[in-house]
C-alpha cells in the first residue's frame, strides 16, 4: 500500500481539479452538437433544469462518499457499510466502475487525438505547408495512433507527478487559459455575419421539442458525462479533498461552471455553424437536421476558418487548441481512477502504475482504431449510455441508505458547520435515496429500449 494520499492544497485547486475533469469535449463538443440535434433552446433548458435537478444531487453523492472513506472507486464503498452482502456488492460496483473509467478514457483519447491534430495542421495552414497541413487534416491509422500516444503521454506525465503537482497544478494552469480561449474565439464569432440567426436557434426553445423522448434521455446522458459521474473520478477527487471546504456549496460551484462553460460553447459553436452556412457551406445533413457528428468540427468548422483566410486559420487554431486543453483536464481526471485503485490496493509506486495503465489504455484504444466502426460506437454506448446511469444509481444508493445519516451529517458538517439548519441537509438525503435512483432507473429503462 503506498503510505500517503495526496491531498489538493486549496479550495482553488480542488475547483479547477475537478471542472477541469468536468469541463471537456462534452462541453465543448457535445453539448452543444446534442443541442443542435436537438431543436436548440428546448435542450438548453431540459439540459440546465436535469444538471441541478439530477445531476449535483449525484455529484454530492460521489464528493461525500469520497471524502467520508479517504479511498479508492474500490475501496470506498465497501467502507461505507458493516453488512458483508454489501460489502460484496461495493466492491463489485467500484471495479466495474474503474473498468468503465479506463474504457470511456480509450475512446475519448482518440477522440481527443483527431483535435490535437488539428493544432499542428492549422499552424501549418499558416505557414503556406499545403501537404504538411493536409496530412494532419486526414484522418489514417498512424496520424491517429501517434496523436493518441501523444495525448496519452501527457495524461500520463500529469498523473505521474501525483495529486498536489500533477493534476492540482496543471488544472489551475490550463482552466483559466480554457475560460480566456473560449471567451475571446466567442466574442470574435458573434461579430460575424450570420452568427445572430444561430443564436436565435440556440436560445429561443422550441416547446413543441419538448416532448420528445429522445431528448430527455440525451439530456440526462449529457449531463452525467459531463459531470463525469458514475465510474468514481469525482469519488476520488472528493477523497483529496479538505475537510475544512464547504461541500454542498463546493461541488454547486463545480456544477455551476461546467454548465456555465457548455452554455458557452454553444454560443460559440452554434453561431459558427450559421457564419458557416452564410459562406455557402452546408450545415444541414440529408434528412434535414443540422450536421451534428464528427463531422462538424472536423469539416464544417474547418472549412468555415479556413474560408475566412488568415485570422480563420488564427482562430483554428485556438479553437484546436481549446477543445485540447479541455480534454486533457478532462483524461487526467479518468487515468486517476485506476491509478488511485492500483495505488491504494498494490504495492507499486505512482509513476509505475501509471505508466503501466496507460499503455494498457493505449493497447485498446489501438484495438478500437483498427477495428473501429466493430468497436468504437459500441465501446461509446456500453460505457456511457448503459453503464454510467447504472453506476451513477448505485452511488447514490450507497450515499443515500449504506452511510448512517449521522456520519453524513457530521461530514457534511466538517467545512460548513450551520450543515443541519441548512436546505441542503434538509431536501438531498432523502432526495438521493428515492428520487435520484428512481429517476436515473426511468431513464435508463428508456434508454435501453430506444
Ligand atoms: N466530463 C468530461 C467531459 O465533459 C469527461 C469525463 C471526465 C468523464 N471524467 C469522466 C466522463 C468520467 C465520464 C466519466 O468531457
Amino acid at each position: 500500500m503506498s503510505s500517503e494520499r495526496g491531498q489538493f492544497s486549496s479550495r482553488f485547486g480542488f475547483i479547477s481539479a475537478a471542472t477541469g475533469s468536468a469541463v471537456g469535449l462534452g462541453n465543448i463538443w457535445g453539448f452543444p452538437t446534442q443541442t443542435a440535434s436537438h431543436g436548440g433552446g428546448a435542450f438548453v433548458l431540459v439540459y440546465l433544469i436535469l444538471a441541478f435537478l439530477l445531476a449535483y444531487p449525484a455529484l454530492m453523492a460521489e464528493l461525500i462518499i469520497g471524502r467520508h472513506t479517504r479511498h479508492n472507486m474500490v475501496g470506498a464503498l465497501p467502507q461505507l457499510t458493516q453488512r458483508p452482502a454489501l460489502q460484496v456488492i461495493g466492491r463489485a460496483t467500484g471495479l466495474y466502475g474503474v473498468l468503465i473509467a479506463s474504457l470511456i478514457l480509450s475512446f475519448y483519447a482518440i477522440v481527443a487525438a483527431w483535435l490535437m491534430a488539428q493544432v499542428p495542421a492549422a499552424v501549418a495552414n499558416i505557414g503556406g505547408q499545403q501537404p504538411a497541413a493536409s496530412w494532419f487534416t486526414q484522418s489514417s491509422l498512424l496520424r491517429d495512433s501517434l496523436f493518441c500516444v501523444l495525448f496519452l503521454a501527457l495524461t500520463a506525465a500529469i498523473v505521474a507527478r501525483g495529486v498536489k503537482d500533477g493534476i492540482e497544478r496543471w488544472s489551475s494552469r490550463l482552466m483559466p487559459a480554457l475560460l480566456l480561449l473560449i471567451l475571446g474565439l466567442t466574442a470574435v464569432v458573434l461579430t460575424l455575419p450570420g452568427a445572430m440567426e444561430g443564436l436565435r436557434l440556440y436560445l429561443v426553445p422550441d416547446f413543441s421539442l419538448i416532448a420528445h423522448p429522445s431528448l430527455l434521455t440525451s439530456a440526462m446522458g449529457q449531463a452525467f458525462f459531463s459531470l463525469s459521474l458514475g465510474v468514481g473520478t469525482m469519488l476520488v477527487y472528493g477523497s483529496y479533498m479538505s475537510k475544512t471546504d464547504n461541500l454542498p456549496l463546493t461541488g454547486a460551484y463545480v456544477a455551476l461552471i461546467d454548465s456555465g462553460i457548455a452554455f458557452l460553447a454553444g454560443l460559440l459553436i452554434i453561431p459558427a455553424m450559421f457564419v458557416a452556412h452564410q459562406q455557402g457551406i452546408e450545415i444541414y445533413s440529408a434528412d434535414n437536421t443540422l450536421i451534428a457528428g464528427p463531422d462538424l468540427i472536423l469539416k464544417t468548422l474547418p472549412t468555415l476558418f479556413n474560408s475566412l483566410g488568415l485570422s480563420g486559420a488564427l482562430i483554428g487554431l485556438v479553437f484546436f487548441l481549446l477543445l485540447s486543453i479541455a480534454a486533457l483536464t478532462s483524461s487526467i481526471s479518468m487515468l486517476e481512477v485506476p491509478v488511485t485503485y492500483a495505488l491504494e490496493q498494490f504495492t507499486i509506486s505512482r509513476s509505475r502504475a501509471t505508466w503501466l495503465i496507460a499503455s494498457g489504455i493505449f493497447a485498446i484504444s489501438l484495438l478500437i482504431l483498427f477495428n473501429f466502426d466493430e468497436l468504437f460506437g459500441s465501446v461509446i454506448n456500453i460505457t456511457t449510455k448503459y453503464s454510467q446511469p447504472l453506476l451513477g444509481a448505485m452511488l447514490c444508493l450507497f450515499a443515500g441508505w449504506a452511510l448512517h445519516r449521522d456520519k453524513l451529517l457530521s461530514e457534511i458538517s466538517a467545512g460548513y458547520s450551520a450543515a443541519e439548519q441548512g436546505l441542503f441537509w434538509k431536501i438531498w438525503p432523502s432526495y438521493i435515496r428515492f428520487v435520484c435512483p428512481v429517476l436515473v432507473i426511468i431513464i435508463f429503462v428508456q434508454n435501453v429500449r430506444t
